[in-house]
């Protein structure tokens, strides 16, 4: 049954709830209704008033987290990639986030974003919006209305930007006090505030610190950039000679908590893992990004091992799609091309990086106590997803090989159902 939370109690007592090894969150299949026709879900996760009908072929799994999207960039998806990370952000990404100081342009592109995004089936993005307040808060309008979960982020920059780009310390502090509140009286319990200081070239150590004393005095979530591009990690050496790595900067600014989660981290080194690992701050792998801005590959394995929590982000629009199955696929070829200049290295398999794209990212977002699979008490975050090929598959597929097959050759088509808290957002899209 459900509670009004959409918390499912008796999940994992049904014979048709299979758990998966260590690494693997939980999927429903139909497997065990092999010969039945269908079985009715309806009354046992209280998704739907109309039940929710299994059958064969289909499966439910945790809802996909987004653990880094650019709202602001998607009319930039698929541009651009002509230059790297610091000319992309001069010629193209900072002159689009600076329209929407148009609110009406903001609260146009953004409901589009949302439905976007939960067609794609990311039940939970963690979104950069801009430096205006007010759009900003259109982003967060978008998301409640369409019933996504979602940390939103008013972006701070207040150095080194275009001079129509750009804050005054006291602005940036105070705009993302008064974002903070107004998100809070959405009173939307699906949607919360992360702060977002851009990255160490956008902002300077006085606003930095002063934005960790805001998450820490009131325990927000943190997200920004680190590690993603050599000319970037340049930079951040020549602004801070007194920090011995990338990752010290943010450190000493307070910034890295068990809160945090930092986007790419394709260069980081072993001194700032070991950093990372100690304060439990999170890395969002952009696989599709770093490929498309020719960053680098990221070595996702090293930071497990250094026991970094890692999910995935699509990076939009860094990244050209805004597919968690994209992102899938992208961080699985990206494992194997590191493999080929490593000696004994297990790339990453298909298990683990579905792993990165639910719980992962549900944990580097600090919010894998409320979703990221089905144990008992968290909210009922879901995709149905149907892979029926009977004319192709030569043997009946079991649990596994169903997986196997929609994240190698699925699409957004074969997302039939997509739940918030055990409610169904499909009508949204
Ligand atoms: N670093 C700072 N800002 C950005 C951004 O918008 N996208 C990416 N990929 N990296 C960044
Ligand atoms: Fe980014």
């Amino acid at each position: 049954m459900r509670d009004a939370l959409g918390r499912s109690s008796v999940a994992n007592r049904h014979n048709f709830l299979i758990s998966l090894p260590d690494t693997l969150p939980q999927i429903v299949l139909a497997e065990a209704l092999r010969g039945r026709d269908a079985v009715s879900l309806g009354s046992s996760f209280g998704v739907a008033s109309s039940p929710v009908v299994l059958r064969p072929g289909q499966m439910l799994l945790p809802g996909f987290v987004d653990a880094h999207v650019h709202a602001p960039q998607f009319p930039n998806a698929g541009l651009g990639y002509d230059k790297t990370l610091l000319d992309w952000l001069q010629t193209y990404t900072f002159p689009l986030e600076a329209r929407y100081v148009d609110q009406d342009f903001a609260a146009r592109v953004y409901e589009a974003v949302v439905r976007r995004c939960l067609s794609a089936g990311t039940t939970l993005a963690c979104y950069f919006a801009t430096i205006h307040p007010e759009s900003s808060l259109q982003l967060a309008r978008s998301v409640v209305r369409a019933g996504q979960r979602a940390l939103i982020g008013k972006v701070n920059m207040n150095v080194n930007n275009p001079a129509d780009y750009n804050e005054t310390t006291e602005q940036s502090v105070n705009d993302t006090i008064s974002f903070v509140d107004r998100l809070q009286q959405l009173q939307s319990p699906l949607v919360q505030a992360v702060v977002t200081p851009r990255f160490a070239i956008s902002c300077d150590m006085d606003l930095m610190k002063k934005l960790a004393d805001l998450a820490r005095s009131r325990n927000l979530h943190i997200q920004t950039h680190i590690s993603e591009n050599m000319g970037e990690i340049e930079a951040v050496r020549g602004l801070y000679q007194q920090c011995a790595n990338y990752a010290e900067v943010y450190d000493r600014a307070g910034l890295l908590t068990s809160k945090t989660v930092l986007a790419h981290g394709v260069h980081l080194l072993e001194d700032e893992l070991r950093v990372l690992a100690e304060r439990g701050t999170s890395v969002a792998h952009c696989p599709t990004s770093n490929t498309c801005l020719r960053s680098g590959l990221c070595d996702v394995r090293r930071l497990l091992d250094a026991g970094v929590t890692v999910g995935l982000g699509t990076d939009v629009s860094g990244g050209p799609s805004p597919s968690i199955l994209d992102a899938i696929r992208a961080a699985l070829d990206t494992s194997i091309h590191v493999s080929f200049s490593k000696k004994n290295y297990k790339p990453l398999n298909y298990q683990e990086v579905f792993y990165l794209a639910t719980m992962g990212g549900a944990k580097a977002l600090a919010m894998d106590n409320i979703v990221g699979n089905f144990a008992v008490g968290k909210e009922f975050d879901a995709l149905l997803v149907s892979v029926p090929d009977p004319d192709l598959h030569i043997e009946t597929l079991d649990s596994l090989q169903q997986l196997q097959k929609f994240l190698y050759c699925g699409s957004e088509r074969n997302i039939k159902e997509v739940y918030v808290q055990g409610r169904s957002v499909k009508k949204a899209f």
